[in-house]
């Protein structure tokens, strides 16, 4: 399927269909492909946890507002969490990236405030879904954003210790019936001229 293509058909499942499961190969390929997301200056400051342990899912949907049949009845729940001890992330960065990322880090990041650190870490962490809705589409895996979590209540389920969760996405297979598919309840987007310009 050619990119747009998918981006057409892609679309905020409401409804899953509970007896179809995700292929394991296509898991692993949706792990990679996050795992391969861009960021600035390559700082990954980021934590990717596939949740597909039904009990762990029956805890999580009950802290998540409107979403809890979409956490139940999907294959998996993505959690993303962005570091949130700071000393962790910059024992990460010695480690793993060059020195003059590292400098550019110290130099322009370092002397913020933790807020405004933590909220340069959640927009890298927010691209990173946006290409695992990508890659879903591509796929044909059916998905679900979800910011209508309890973040506090997904660290404690899944245990986060150092990070702390933004957001998750539900991924399986929709119901047959979804009304939110695009064949029953067409795109809507601002037109092209709108949000689109070229000078
Ligand atoms: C970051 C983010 C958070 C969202 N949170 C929710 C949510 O909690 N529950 C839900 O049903 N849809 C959620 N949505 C879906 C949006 O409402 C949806 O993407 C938008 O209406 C466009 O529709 P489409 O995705 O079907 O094209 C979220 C979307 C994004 C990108």
């Amino acid at each position: 399927m050619s990119f747009i293509n998918a981006m057409q058909e892609r679309y905020t499942t409401k409804v899953y269909d509970e007896t179809k499961k995700i292929d394991p190969k296509h898991i692993e390929e949706l792990k990679e492909s996050l795992r391969l997301s861009p960021s600035s200056i390559n700082s990954q400051p980021w934590k990717f946890t596939f949740v597909s342990d039904q009990d762990i899912k029956e805890k999580l949907s009950k802290v998540s507002w409107i979403n809890t049949e979409k956490v139940t009845k999907s294959d998996t729940v993505v959690v993303f969490s962005r570091v949130d001890d700071l000393s962790l992330f910059e024992e990460q960065i010695k480690r793993e990236l060059p020195q003059g990322m590292v400098d550019y880090y110290n130099e322009n990041l370092k002397p913020l405030p933790k807020e405004q650190i933590t909220s340069w870490f959640d927009k890298q962490v927010y691209l990173s879904v946006g290409v695992l809705l990508s890659a879903c589409a591509v796929m044909g895996i059916d998905a679900t954003p979800m910011e209508g979590i309890e973040p506090a209540n997904y660290d404690k389920i899944i245990g986060n210790d150092g990070y702390a969760t933004l957001v998750a996405v539900a991924i399986g297979y929709r119901d047959e019936e979804d009304f939110n598919q695009p064949s029953k309840n067409p795109k809507s987007r601002i037109a092209l001229d709108k949000v689109v310009e070229t000078i």
